[in-house]
């Protein structure tokens, strides 16, 4: 019998499973493996060195369970430890394999979608403080201008599963208020935490009509499916047996519960203990 070798999806909790649930939807005949981190989440707040810590740990286990590629599907993580996962770690420890991020592919789309040309990101403090978004999005739209905002409380809000209870609504306008008082003409705003598109409904509620309000899960299937297809070596090390298997370093009951609410159907969660 042929070795699964799954392509991993990383989050810090639930929020990767947004991402999952497109990526599935676009790719079907892959086999994927999800982690989350939940017994360590929200990594938003936490220092460099810690997220660093914990996302190299994640990606040695899905390393360690045969994953040819991994994908951050985490923007905190993304932001604070690819860059020095890809360039410091990946060459002693598997140098075929790949690590990808969600900052970058959102980077190189976000620009073509405003028409004015202002652009509001809300975010992490993680990744706002990295300033990930401002770098690459100048790097592809130099003449577009991006006001950051953090919501450190939505991410705890969703892990909760208080997305939907009206002291959430609090939290959610503060920060959107926050945000438009930067820049009154923001056009298009993007949700760059992989846990934000839990309370899209709410967001649209306290968002002015006119602005667009953009979640990443499609544009990162996008972004993989081509990055799959130029990249034929790595994907026909890729198995395609449309399976694909739940793991959380939190109790798999809770996970599973969770889960639906993000990935739309049930999930069967295996507790992995230590990374
Ligand atoms: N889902 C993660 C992101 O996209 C953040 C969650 C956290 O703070 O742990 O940034």
């Amino acid at each position: 019998m042929q070795a699964n070798h799954p392509i991993g999806i990383f989050d810090s909790g639930y929020g990767g499973l947004t991402i999952l649930r497109q990526i599935r939807s676009m790719l079907p005949d892959y086999d994927y493996i999800y982690l989350g981190d939940n017994a360590r989440a929200p990594y938003g707040s936490r220092s460099f060195e810690t997220i660093y810590e914990y996302t190299l740990e994640a990606v040695k286990w899905f390393f360690k369970q045969g994953c040819p590629l991994v994908i951050l599907a985490c923007n905190t993580a993304s932001a604070k430890a690819l860059r020095t996962i890809q360039q410091k770690d990946l060459p002693g420890l598997a140098p075929d394999n790949r690590v990808l991020g969600i900052v970058r592919p959102t980077s190189e789309v976000i620009g073509d979608m405003s028409e004015g040309g202002n652009i509001g990101i809300l975010a992490t403090q993680g990744t706002v403080e990295s300033e990930s978004y401002l770098l690459e999005i100048e790097k592809f739209f130099p003449e577009v201008s991006v006001f950051q905002q953090a919501c450190p409380i939505w991410v705890p809000l969703v892990e909760y599963g208080e997305q939907d209870n009206p002291g959430t609504d609090y939290f959610v306008r503060k920060y959107i208020d926050l945000l438009l008082k930067k820049e009154p003409r923001i056009d298009t705003v993007l949700l760059a935490c992989t846990h934000y598109p839990l309370l899209l409904e709410k967001i649209k509620e306290y968002m002015p009509v006119d602005i667009q309000v953009i979640t990443q899960g499609q544009i990162v299937a996008d972004s993989l499916a081509d990055y799959l297809l130029r990249h034929s070596e790595l994907t026909e090390r890729i198995t395609r047996e449309g399976q694909m298997d739940f793991y959380t370093t939190e109790r798999a009951t809770t996970f599973n519960r969770q889960a639906e609410r993000f990935f739309g159907t049930e999930v069967g969660a295996t507790q992995v203990h230590k990374l």
